[in-house]
């Protein structure tokens, strides 16, 4: 790999700050694939990290020191330089919690019940603005922050209006922007005003490469740049002309990190935790599922079909517990709360209807805890992942390569991961509740061996692309 110092930007940084109560700042290192692609990275290369301030520790941070270098607890990052953004924050809500989180997330995962939502007018007229502004603040910490011919790495949904913006101004600069989200096909993207998916789409193609998880995204984008913009899209070579340039669309399948995953889930808090999750079980099989509370996820209709089962099974009562693990996310936009309410009134109807005095059939976790969520991955008889659509799911690839005896793996066709996992999870369609109770059974009555010889292979195929490596590919196409 070349030595060209890199630049990251993400709305969700690698780190968050806390006020202690002296008053002091602490920070803690944040989870995902991209912290731990970076480490390799980061250790021989000067890197910039820009992020947005997203609590009022992490504003009281960017204020004192708006670019610090720092030791992420654990890894190796070289000392990697984080520059925090502190955006107005009615810009910043605007961006991020109207226009990201409640219209762009919502396309890309086909959210919209569409008699009410979504609705474009001057309201959402204004907020596109302050989106814009974000990206522009971020592409002005990058312009600042790079030197000549550095590499940028841009993340995600919030800046897609990024890579254009640094292209204007700086011809030098190597860009690649990925997309951590599925893409949405022509047919439902086309509910964006029409100046706004073309800004958005003009806006990705600044960049020189750009990166999905699945080929299923990419060509839904490709095809989004055929419809929207009347480019020719070479097919064979996966390129798209524009503006005098070629831009290439790669695959790049983030896999799970076995290793730091497998050191992390041996520490002693996670074995605890499993003692106590095994008191409070049992012996019974164990499904488990772990998801942040969000409508993509699919948590009511998981919970429905568990409740099937049990309905249509009684053979199974007092047999089988399922944890289903469901942390707090995006609070801020109203359709979230009301999901967090339906997910607690189904599981509470769930116990109400099979529960005894010695068997509590659902146990529904809602407070945030990975040394329990570590815990319960090694303990899985069965995984439940059945989101209406993802743009990877890496708690499908995680849980399995630490499972203790196999698990198996019940999963939305709908994922990415089911491109890579397909041949040995049991695939469901999200929206069939009966089909994947059904699986459920399947996955609880498969015998021992056929269990673990299929989770081995998922194993496998889950960790082909580290995040080291899937990082390191990414950069590799900026070439
Ligand atoms: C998805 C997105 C990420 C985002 C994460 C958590 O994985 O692709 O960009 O950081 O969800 O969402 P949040 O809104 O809490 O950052």
């Amino acid at each position: 790999m070349d030595k060209a110092q890199i630049l990251v930007a993400s709305n969700r940084g690698p780190v968050s700050f806390s006020i202690n109560e002296d008053g002091s700042l602490d920070y803690r290192r944040g989870g995902g694939g991209l912290v731990s692609g970076l480490s390799s990275a980061a250790a021989t290369t000067d890197t910039l990290w820009v992020c947005a301030a997203l609590s009022d520790a992490d504003r009281t941070a960017a204020a004192n020191a708006p670019e610090a270098r720092l030791d992420l607890a654990g890894f190796d990052l070289g000392g990697m330089r984080v520059r925090m953004l502190d955006i107005p924050p009615e810009t910043f809500g605007n961006a991020y919690t109207r226009v990201a989180n409640s219209t762009l997330w919502f396309v890309h995962h086909m959210l919209y019940d569409t008699p009410n939502k979504p609705r474009f007018d001057s309201a959402f007229r204004a907020e596109w603005e302050d989106f814009r502004a974000y990206n522009a603040a971020f592409a002005e910490a990058l312009l600042t922050g790079s030197a000549d011919n550095a590499r940028v790495a841009v993340q995600d949904y919030h800046l897609a209006l990024v890579p254009r913006m640094l292209r204007g101004r700086r011809p030098d600069l190597r860009i690649a922007h990925f997309s951590h989200t599925p893409w949405a096909p022509p047919e439902y993207f086309r509910m964006l005003p029409a100046e706004i998916g073309r800004e958005l789409l003009e806006g990705m193609l600044g960049a020189d490469h750009l990166g999905f998880l699945s080929r299923r995204w990419a060509d839904a984008f490709l095809r989004c740049c055929e419809v929207f913009l009347r480019v020719d899209v070479d097919w064979a070579r996966r390129t798209v002309e524009f503006g005098g340039r070629v831009i290439d669309v790669g695959v790049h399948a983030l896999g799970a990190d076995a290793e730091s995953l497998r050191s992390r889930a041996g520490a002693a808090d996670v074995d605890e935790w499993r003692t106590a999750l095994r008191e409070r079980v049992g012996d019974r099989k164990l499904i488990v599922r772990v998801d942040r509370t969000e409508l993509s996820k699919n948590i009511v209709r998981g919970l429905e079909a568990f409740r099937e089962l049990l309905r249509e099974h009684p053979e199974w009562h007092g047999r089988v517990t399922h944890l289903a693990f469901a942390y707090p996310s995006r609070g801020d936009v109203p359709e979230y709360r009301e999901y967090t309410e339906q997910v607690q009134r189904v599981a509470k109807e769930i116990n109400q209807e099979f529960g005894t005095s010695s068997w509590t059939p659902l146990v529904l976790e809602v407070n945030d805890d990975f040394p329990r969520s570590l815990a319960a991955y090694r303990m899985a008889d069965v995984l439940l992942i059945n989101p209406i659509r993802d743009g990877m799911n890496l708690v499908a690839k995680e849980a399995p390569a630490l499972s203790d005896d196999g698990c198996a793996l019940v999963l939305s066709s709908e994922a990415g991961a089911a491109d890579e996992l397909g041949a040995d999870a049991l695939l469901v369609n999200p929206y069939d509740v009966s089909e994947t109770a059904r699986a459920l059974r399947t996955a609880l009555e498969m015998d021992d061996d056929e269990r673990r010889a299929r989770c081995e292979r998922l194993v496998e195929s889950a960790t082909a692309l580290p995040p080291r490596r899937w990082f390191e590919d990414q950069l590799r196409a900026l070439k």
